[in-house]
């Protein structure tokens, strides 16, 4: 099945998806994004990407120019026209791009009067299941996560050179993911996931203010986790908590709860993936599927 992109509410094949050289999310990198994917062929936790993403625009002062219906009208049509019916190999990765838009080279907003809209639907591609199985190695790279008083990582910008340049570390040590600290020396998160370590039963992820994306994901194994009987918190961790834990696992939509086993050279805790992470992959796809299957569910 071949990807299929909406731009600006047309429905294009990739080779006649464009967008002008002078728009300025090619220009500058302004733009925010969201990636989602489906389950039962429906966009899941639809309405809190649509919060990140409209936070997002607004802490870079873009206007998002239609409505959370006229985004979701858009997107089902765009799943659809690839074919993407639900179900194994047919549920679909989403990838919702909103720019500044075709304007003068200047950082002038006013120079800009349209956002771009460009929503990419591809098949969604799970992670090997020897990911889930066997669990990951992640390396601890040397890139320094943004300073929330620079580009802040709370935004979910198109302008992903600080994980781009941290991700080449981690493909350079043949490593899953790359995992970042901020300017404090914290852990802060990977370069398109973020982390939790398992400590005494408890999973345990960095707060927001470590300075970090507020990920959809990480957000509902916090909420999940008492469900499941496991206490879900938020604390500053540094490089010993990871290297001393009992288990890792890292989140994101595309990859929903992925085990790390090794850090560097470092086995976490057996080096099998853990229990408690095993309990709440269980548990996150059994409401994911509910979900979506049942809109109503909790
Ligand atoms: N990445 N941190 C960063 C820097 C990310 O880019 C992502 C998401 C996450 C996890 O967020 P969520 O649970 O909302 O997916 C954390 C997506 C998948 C991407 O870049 O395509």
């Amino acid at each position: 099945m071949a990807p299929l992109v909406n731009v600006n509410g047309q429905i294009l094949d990739e080779e006649h998806a464009v967008v002008s050289v002078f728009d300025h999310g090619f220009l500058y990198g302004e733009g925010v994004y969201e990636t989602l994917r489906t389950y039962n062929a429906r966009p899941f936790l639809f309405d809190r990407h649509m919060r990140r993403l409209r936070t997002s625009a607004s802490m870079i002062a873009l206007t998002v120019p239609i409505d959370d219906t006229g985004i979701e009208a858009r997107c089902d049509e765009t799943i659809r026209g690839a074919g993407l019916t639900g179900g194994p190999g047919r549920e679909a990765y989403v990838r919702l791009m909103i720019t500044r838009g075709v304007g003068d080279l200047s950082y002038d907003p006013a120079m800009c009067p349209t956002p771009t809209i460009v929503i990419v639907v591809k098949p969604q591609v799970d992670p090997p299941a020897a990911a889930y199985e066997r669990g990951v190695r992640v390396t601890l790279v040397s890139t320094v996560r943004n300073h929330p008083g620079s580009v802040n990582p709370m935004i979910k910008s198109n302008n992903l050179l600080n994980n781009a340049i941290a991700m080449q570390e981690a493909y350079r040590r043949g490593a899953f993911e790359g995992l970042m600290r901020n300017y404090r020396g914290e852990l802060a998160e990977c370069t398109t996931s973020n982390i939790f370590i398992v400590k005494d039963g408890a999973a345990v992820t960095p707060p927001l203010d470590a300075g970090l994306l507020p990920g959809i994901t990480r957000e509902f194994v916090l909420e999940i986790g008492g469900d499941e009987g496991i206490p879900v918190r938020e604390r500053v961790l540094r490089d010993g908590d990871l290297l001393t834990a009992d288990e890792a696992f890292l989140t994101s939509t595309t990859r929903e709860i992925v085990p790390v086993v090794q850090v560097d050279e470092t086995r976490i805790g057996a080096g099998t993936p853990g229990p408690v992470t095993r309990s709440l992959l269980a548990a996150f796809r059994r409401r994911a599927h509910e979900r979506t299957a049942h809109p109503s569910v909790a």
